[in-house]
């Protein structure tokens, strides 16, 4: 196959209180304006561990393989069409299923996806008070969030994953074989796995709430390749800040005043209308 371009992303970094901070205001401004940048792991993730509690659930013998179906999108769900077996669970059933340090990771990536989004807020103009209620309550710790384990099986012959948007805010990606890529101007090109930093990508949800403030950001198209049979089968962690599906999203400018909303319900079936006549 031949080599595809690679990118070179923005790098961020979360200081103590929770801030997100990028070396220069220009990295920030290609972060909003392309919807991806890498973020550096603070030691406390302590990735390697959770590393290795996901490997082991790619072993046939894993008791987690057990972990019950809630509806399409939760339990250990291996599907039929494509290379991706995982395990995904809702923030409120960490606790149930996750042992207690990955319940606590993902709570961790919890902090580090509100003080995305808060970023998002803050540069957006949108006074404070609304960011709440703008964000389905994400921005106040509410709304919905999954902590998925997945591995890409490249035994199989399909696409890792077909071209498409994230729906959410914001997107956490710990992978560590290379195979995704991003779209820049018109043609998918590699992302580079960089050791010991996460991939952040801004989602449908993020772009609609800042639609009509100073700041809007974008949500970037991407795909999962295909791996080589050296390493066979991908690893990764992702954590998705989503929306309750029954709640609203709202747009605000920044004097405070609302001009648009949607039920979350609606502004995804137009994008699934979007993908649809897309392809
Ligand atoms: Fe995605």
């Amino acid at each position: 196959m031949a080599m595809s371009p690679r990118v070179s992303l923005p790098v961020a970094t979360i200081d103590a209180s929770q801030r997100l901070i990028f070396e220069t205001t220009e990295d920030q401004d290609r972060a909003w304006q392309i919807g991806v940048f890498y973020l550096r792991a603070p030691r406390s993730l302590e990735l390697d561990k959770v590393r290795c509690f996901g490997e082991g659930l790619s072993f046939p013998d894993s008791p987690y393989r057990e972990i019950p179906k809630y509806g399409e999108l939760e339990g250990f769900i291996s599907l039929e069409n494509n290379q991706q077996t995982k395990l995904a669970l809702q923030r409120h059933r960490w606790d149930e299923h996750y042992p207690p340090e990955i319940a606590n990771f993902g709570r961790k990536l919890d902090e580090i996806g509100i003080g995305i989004v808060r970023e998002v807020f803050h540069q957006s103009g949108i006074p404070e008070q609304h960011w709440g209620p703008a964000s389905g309550g994400y921005a106040a710790g509410e709304g919905t969030a999954f902590l998925n384990f997945v591995h890409y099986d490249t035994r199989e012959p399909d696409l890792g994953l077909r071209p498409h948007t994230d729906y959410g805010f914001v997107t956490i990606l710990d992978a560590t074989a290379p195979g995704l890529q991003v779209e820049l101007d018109g043609s998918f090109v590699d992302v580079p796995v960089l050791e010991g930093h996460l991939v952040i990508n801004f989602g449908e949800a993020l772009n609609f709430i800042t639609q009509r403030s100073d700041r809007t950001v974008s949500a970037i198209v991407h795909r999962v390749t295909t791996q080589s049979a050296s390493n066979p089968v991908r690893h990764s962690i992702v954590y998705f800040a989503n929306p309750c599906l029954d709640g609203y999203l709202q747009q605000y400018d920044s004097q405070g005043r609302r001009q648009g909303s949607s039920t979350v319900h609606r502004l995804f079936e137009s994008l699934e209308h979007k993908l649809t006549e897309d392809n």
